[in-house]
């Protein structure tokens, strides 16, 4: 694939921060690469973002776009249009991307257009649902890239399904486990679970924020039933992602919210605080990606508010089940689980804490 000596790295919504953390220390190590940090500012509140470049100790970014909220087509194409300046003034040899989100397909797309290699970290994944947005951004980033980085045994599979050439397709493993691993003693020391009074396994954690769970009063107001009888039996804490929060608002039901005595809402926490809260919790609740590759990662039960995953390997082999937004499964799952009747679980492959190193390593020869 010829020499590269110039690499940008891009970052631009929260569920990026943990993936790209040591592969930028790893690739900086390196010192015969140059390591470009590009942030496009998909996510811009300091607990969406900054707060994660802290305490993950990832470097200022080189470049930071600012591009912020809008409809897909206006923040897609504004992270094009800035990224394409960036790349003309870098001419790097190749542009790394991770995870399904829209910097992630834009600046893709921005790269193989000008002829500059895209490495896709944590490809492969399908939902098989076309409905939602992640799942257009990581069909058609596959389909461009030169460095398919596999997380997980479905992404193999997905990927010889669409024939891509075997030659780009590389079996690392999962980087935000990596992540995950290398901060544990620092996780082990968060206070959070005093700060919020609750207790090591005697409570819920939650998480919402795809547009099918809260984007419509019907469905905020099925997720509160589902609350209100889980909340009766054990606090559940949850920190509240700014577009569900907005919808809560915009929907009139932030009082009734508001009023379920057992729900913490928080904002949302840093890296080392939300993981010390999932690690501790009696299971999650949540509509997340990386949560459901978290919980398992962590032994703790996860309930997927979803009809489908592209993480699968969480359900055969972790400790996902999916939910939906049915309130007799959840509620069913819930008995299971505080009477200890729940799987256990075991940790997919190269789920090891050296995911980083094997990508460092193809991309050095
Ligand atoms: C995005 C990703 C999703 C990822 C999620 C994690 C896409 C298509 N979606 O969804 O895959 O799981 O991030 O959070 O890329 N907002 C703020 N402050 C911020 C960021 C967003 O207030 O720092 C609000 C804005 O009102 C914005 C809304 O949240 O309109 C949605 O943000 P956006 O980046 O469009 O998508 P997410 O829902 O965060």
């Amino acid at each position: 694939m010829g020499m590269i000596s110039k690499i940008i790295v891009v970052a631009g919504a929260r569920p990026n921060f943990m993936k790209i953390a040591l592969l930028v220390q790893q690739l900086r190590a390196i010192k015969s690469k140059q390591t470009i940090l590009v942030h496009t500012g998909q996510h811009y509140d300091y607990q969406m973002s900054e707060v994660f470049f802290q305490e993950l100790k990832i470097p200022k970014p080189d470049v930071f776009l600012n591009v912020g909220s809008g409809s897909h087509a206006v923040q897609t194409a504004k992270i094009m249009t800035e990224f394409e300046g960036v790349m003309l003034k870098e001419k790097p040899d190749l542009v790394i991307v991770a995870g399904d989100v829209n910097s992630t397909l834009a600046c893709a797309l921005v790269a193989t257009k000008m002829n500059v290699k895209v490495a896709h970290i944590e490809s492969g994944l399908r939902s098989l649902d076309r409905g939602m947005p992640e799942e257009i951004n990581r069909l058609a980033t596959d389909a461009i890239s030169d460095y398919l980085f596999v997380s997980e045994a479905s992404g193999l599979h997905n990927l010889k399904k669409e024939g891509a050439d075997p030659k780009k397709v590389f079996y690392v493993g999962n980087v935000m486990i990596d992540a995950l691993i290398a901060n544990l003693p620092t996780i082990r020391k968060s206070g959070i679970l005093k700060k919020l009074g609750v207790k090591p396994g005697s409570y819920a954690a939650l998480t919402l924020h795809r547009p099918s769970n809260v984007d419509t009063k019907q469905a905020l107001l099925e997720i509160y039933d589902i609350l209100k009888n889980i909340t009766s039996q054990l606090p559940l804490v949850y920190p509240i992602h700014p577009r569900t929060k907005s919808m809560i608002e915009k929907h009139g039901l932030k009082e009734k919210f508001a009023k379920l005595a057992h729900l913490k809402q928080v904002q949302p926490l840093g890296y080392i605080d939300f993981i010390q809260l999932v690690k501790n919790a009696k299971f999650m609740l949540t509509d997340s990606g990386g949560i459901q590759e978290e919980s398992t990662y962590l032994g703790v039960p996860c309930l997927t508010m979803r009809e489908n995953t592209e993480r699968p390997s969480t359900i055969e082999e972790g400790t996902n089940k999916l939910m939906g937004r049915n309130k007799a499964h959840i509620l069913k799952a819930v008995r299971q689980i505080m009477a200890g009747r729940w799987k256990k679980g075991r940790i997919p492959m190269y789920w090891d804490g050296k995911s980083t190193a094997r990508i460092v390593k193809i991309i050095k020869k």
